[in-house]
């Protein structure tokens, strides 16, 4: 599970850096299958329940599952979800982030900021002991607090030898306290927020999910392994901050 999300982060991490206006959606998918492939390894979401793309690319008030396309093209003031995944040696990987395509409005980056802080807001109850939806709480307090919208329909979940595992982890306040954490427990957080509603729509493609407001939205995934301590984030890239996941870029 390490080497496989390891190996996640540095696409993650490559892909992030090659986010420019004029590219389509397909030319992130086409680079995002390549890396994985040059690492030996197979893309997991590929023919997933019939998905046709190794990277699932959602721009603006798609929220995930958006699908790749040469006539897409991204534009400056969009923002872009990338949500990967891939197999090493049976092991499945899964991380998100949102990016910025050139220069974004105010209200598009705290969406990103707070979409991603949230996750780190949540794991701050993922350690042995507590419980699952503890994080769930965490996670809905601090999103909240922005006023913004929680995704309600779509969850987290364990993750290990298969993509999706159980338990699911919702982001929003639960009224029960979920399983018991244990170490050894792998476990893909994603938050998926937005600046408007909780409500979402599936497109007539059967996969991309939008706002049903047309807000815009982010996402941000990471594969964790629970320990006794604090958690160990295996799909965090290397130069990312620890404690926010900022990317610390160097020259
Ligand atoms: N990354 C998604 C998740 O977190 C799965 C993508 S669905 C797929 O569950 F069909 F694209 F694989
Ligand atoms: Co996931």
């Amino acid at each position: 599970m390490r080497e496989s999300n390891r190996l996640l982060s540095i696409v993650h991490r490559e892909l992030g850096k090659s986010i420019r206006p004029g590219m389509s959606t397909k030319d992130i998918d086409k680079m995002g299958e390549k890396l994985i492939r040059s690492f030996g390894c197979v893309p997991n979401f590929l023919n997933y329940d019939g998905y046709p793309a190794s990277i699932c690319v959602s721009v603006n008030d798609e929220v995930v599952h958006g699908i790749p396309s040469k006539h897409r093209y991204l534009q400056e003031g969009d923002i872009v979800s990338l949500d990967a995944g891939l197999i090493y040696k049976g092991y499945h990987s899964d991380a998100a982030r949102t990016y910025a395509v050139g220069s974004i409005s105010p209200e598009a980056q705290k969406l990103i900021d707070v979409t991603r802080q949230s996750f780190f807001e949540g794991i701050k109850f993922a350690k042995a002991g507590h419980h699952l939806h503890e994080i769930s709480n965490a996670i809905d307090s601090y999103v909240r607090s922005f006023g913004f919208g929680i995704v309600k329909d779509l969850v987290g979940h364990g993750i290990g030898t298969s993509l999706h595992e159980s338990p699911e982890i919702p982001n929003f306040r639960q009224k029960t306290r979920g399983i018991r954490l244990k170490p050894g427990m792998t476990l893909a957080i994603e938050p998926m927020i937005t600046l408007g509603t909780d409500d979402v729509e599936w497109l007539d493609d059967d996969w991309t999910v939008v706002t049903a407001d047309g807000s815009l939205a982010a996402h941000y995934e990471n594969t964790i392994l629970i320990t006794e301590g604090d958690p160990e984030i295996l799909s965090l890239e290397e130069d990312a901050d620890p404690m926010t996941g900022i990317i610390i870029r160097r020259a």
